[in-house]
């Protein structure tokens, strides 16, 4: 049983809610499958005031008090994430980044390793695609694995043929997740996740200390000694990449 988690961005029951029924479908025919949607706007979020001590005092000193914790719990506790919005104005839905932006000491302190993220987005015309690609890009920070979402253009009225390509797009996406889902080993790093990890951890051992939440957090996990954030197999190339990586770590802090 894998147990799985959409959060959806909008208001209304319309055609991102649609679309997640139908993932939802999908995914109980390919397997057992306990499914939660979530509605954002069922849960108290406020804005973040931008005081940044989460990133340097820890998460748990945030002065807002609400329900992020239980809508981070939720992610924990979830072998497969998906975050679905409509595109307004180019980009996600207000509720879906004000939740990005509560979240975003994740990116410091990634956690969500051996968990699946996809994206659902609804547009009406122009613009899907790079969302899809933003929100990829934030669940991987996140430490998701990312699996490649999908972009419906729900206008109405809507022909059947119109139709027909939403209905296909959501079967190749939700068949693309569930076998994500059900791999059993985390993936290798791309060269850029592997960059960003050594150079993160070059500078947070160089430049920070004990008093510092992220420097805690890579202590505890380990982090100063391991190839990547997890055990992988990097390979020959990988494993020269990490060390290059970690000398222009070096010179970075240097220069800074
Ligand atoms: C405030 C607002 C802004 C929108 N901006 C865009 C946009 O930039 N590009 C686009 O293709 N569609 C845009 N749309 C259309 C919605 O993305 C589209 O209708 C989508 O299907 C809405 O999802 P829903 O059916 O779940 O409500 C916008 C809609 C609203 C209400």
């Amino acid at each position: 049983m894998k147990k799985v988690t959409a959060f959806i961005g909008n208001h209304q029951k319309h055609s991102t809610y649609k679309a997640v029924c139908e993932f939802e479908r999908n995914l109980k025919a390919y397997g057992n499958i306990e499914f939660e949607i979530v509605f954002l706007k069922d849960y108290q979020l406020e804005y973040c005031r931008g005081c940044k001590v989460c990133f340097e005092k820890g998460e748990e000193y945030c002065p807002l008090h609400d329900d992020r914790d239980i809508l981070m719990e939720k992610m924990i506790q979830s072998d497969g994430v998906i975050f679905a919005t409509p595109n307004y104005a180019f980009h996600v839905s207000a509720p879906m980044k004000n939740l990005l932006d509560r979240l975003a000491f994740t990116f410091h302190r990634p956690r969500f390793f051996g968990k699946t993220f996809t994206a659902i987005v609804n547009q009406g015309i122009f613009g899907g695609n790079a969302i899809v690609k933003y929100l990829s890009s934030m669940g991987g920070n996140f430490g998701f694995r990312v699996s490649k979402g999908c972009v419906l253009t729900t206008l109405e009225p809507r022909s059947e043929a119109a139709q027909n390509k939403i209905t296909r797009e959501i079967k190749k996406a939700s068949a693309r997740f569930y076998k994500d889902l059900m791999r059993a080993a985390p993936p290798v790093p791309s060269f850029f996740r592997l960059m960003t990890f050594r150079m993160s951890r070059t500078s947070i051992q160089l430049m920070l200390d004990d008093k510092s939440k992220d420097y805690r957090y890579y202590k505890e996990n380990g982090w100063f000694e391991s190839g990547y954030y997890y055990p992988v197999s990097l390979g020959l190339v990988k494993k020269m990449a990490g060390r290059i990586f970690d000398g222009m770590g070096k010179r970075m802090v240097k220069r800074s």
